[in-house]
């Protein structure tokens, strides 16, 4: 008889870096290569900009999950850990988000690239902090199986009210995990998103955005 794996919000916070951390480096290596060469065809220049949208508004609903919800629920529990320069750290973040935005809407490819390079020059520190302070041990420690579940749920919405639109980031989050992060997302979706708005009704949406996403 297979054990049901005890939840643990460690695996999801983790889960969502990947997805965002294979966004940031397929968004650095194509900025690269297309600021070098232009883009082939309009289809791939609005793919590419509409993937760009999607990183943004997918790293900006993560944060607002971790501010709103994660965080004022774990720091009590973790008071030695210095909490709030996390949320610091988002805010410089989103500064960069914000000038991402602008050389997107911009459609520069030139200012783009310092951008990202800004952003993962940050992005990469905070999460490994992130999952030093809530690796999975510390947190089967300080939270109960009833928490986790309460937290997973409650962070997920909020990100995902938060990730918008919906028909660009819910299939950014789908297509850029890989396959076991991929099941574990589509299994926690209502059907009515993985097997009607994503693939049939959101198609036109992101279709573009293909060539920069996993099968
Ligand atoms: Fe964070
Ligand atoms: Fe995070």
């Amino acid at each position: 008889m297979s054990e049901k794996p005890m939840p643990n919000i460690a695996f999801d916070l983790q889960r969502i870096h990947r997805v965002i951390t294979r966004g940031l480096t397929v968004l650095e290596e194509n900025c690269h290569v297309f600021a070098e060469s232009g883009f082939p065809d309009e289809t791939t220049c609005e793919g590419f900009w509409k993937y760009c949208q999607a990183l943004e508004a997918n790293i900006q609903g993560h944060h607002m999950a971790e501010d709103d919800i994660f965080f004022p629920f774990v720091a009590p529990r973790l008071p030695e850990r210095d909490i709030p320069r996390l949320s610091l750290e988002h805010q410089v973040l989103a500064n960069t988000l914000g000038q991402m935005k602008a050389s997107r809407e911009a459609g520069s490819l030139v200012d783009l690239g310092p951008e990202l390079s800004k952003l993962a020059g940050v992005w990469y520190p905070h999460i490994h902090k992130e999952e030093t302070w809530f690796s999975p041990e510390i947190m089967g420690q300080v939270l109960t199986v009833p928490e986790h579940i309460d937290l997973a749920q409650k962070t997920a919405a909020h990100s995902a009210a938060h990730a918008q639109p919906a028909p660009l980031c819910v299939p950014f989050l789908l297509y850029n995990a890989e396959p076991e992060d991929r099941a574990f997302y589509m299994n926690a979706m209502p059907p009515e998103l993985t097997q009607q708005l994503v693939p049939i009704v959101w198609k036109d949406e992101w279709a573009a955005m293909k060539p920069f996403l996993l099968n």
